[in-house]
């Protein structure tokens, strides 16, 4: 495999909220700096737990106010094969949390079909939607989201990219559907090949749960294939882990960097 150089930086914070709060100022940052260049704003949103309270700041004062939504799409990384109003579905976390208060057109939130009886199907559409978005065509390479937002498990996955899966060995696709035997259900995921043309990836992880995870990913060997995370490696891009100090406490080197 090869470990591409990857400017990797790591900001260690004191808990969840300032972990949210910083998230929330470096979207916002990230939006701004793009939005500026006259280009929409490409957003990639994780699903998990971690992120719904980023979320749901986003979608309050003062960051609701702060950008116009109306250039700024929505992508996610991973859904669950779920209906969209299964508590358990991705989109529906974003919705409730921020999606649903700010005036965004329905055609900027482009979600994954987890409803789809053929996950097979919704994940070529996916790639379709992905496609259509950039005017790309069929054997371009993969475009480059401006931000792609990510956590980890506690078996070092991300997004629905689990240890020993198909999809971490995925070099053609840029959205597949898997069934995880894991949790013995289907998901949907960006592969690693376009996850890695992000201009930037900013990981959230909090909680001691998390601890010995983090520290495995980021300061042990390099097996990707048993920690998924280490596999997130933007080519050009930015990479960005913000922690807090919890998620932390098995770092060997924990200061920010
Ligand atoms: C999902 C996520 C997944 C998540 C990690 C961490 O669909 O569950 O995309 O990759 O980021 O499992 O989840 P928590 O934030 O709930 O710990």
């Amino acid at each position: 495999m090869n470990q591409r150089p990857t400017q990797l930086t790591r900001v260690i914070l004191l808990g969840p909220e300032d972990v949210a709060q910083e998230a929330a100022h470096r979207i916002v940052k990230i939006a701004e700096e793009v939005l500026g260049r006259g280009q929409d704003f490409r957003l990639v949103l994780s699903g998990g737990t971690t992120p719904k309270h980023l979320y749901e700041i986003l979608g309050s004062r003062p960051f609701c106010s702060r950008l116009p939504w109306h250039r700024v799409h929505f992508f996610w990384a991973d859904e669950r094969c779920v209906r969209p109003d299964h508590p358990g579905s991705n989109y529906r976390m974003a919705y409730e949390a921020f999606l649903k208060n700010l005036s965004i057109p329905d055609a900027n939130i482009h979600r994954m079909r987890g409803e789809d009886p053929d996950p097979h199907a919704a994940a070529r559409e996916y790639e379709e939607i992905i496609r259509a978005h950039y005017g790309l065509e069929w054997g371009d390479s993969p475009p480059s989201f401006d931000l792609v937002l990510l956590g980890i498990g506690p078996d070092g996955h991300t997004a629905s990219l689990f240890p020993e899966t198909p999809a971490l060995y995925e070099s053609d696709r840029w959205v597949v559907a898997q069934f995880v035997p894991q949790l013995k259900s289907w998901r949907l995921t960006l592969t690693p090949l376009i996850l890695n043309r992000a201009r930037q990836v900013l990981f959230l992880v909090t909680g001691a749960a998390k601890a010995k995870t983090l520290a495995e990913v980021l300061e042990g060997p390099y097996r990707p294939y048993q920690l998924p995370a280490q596999l997130i490696r933007p080519v050009q891009g930015q990479l960005l882990w913000l922690i807090d100090q919890d998620a932390a406490s098995c770092l060997q080197n924990s200061s920010s960097e």
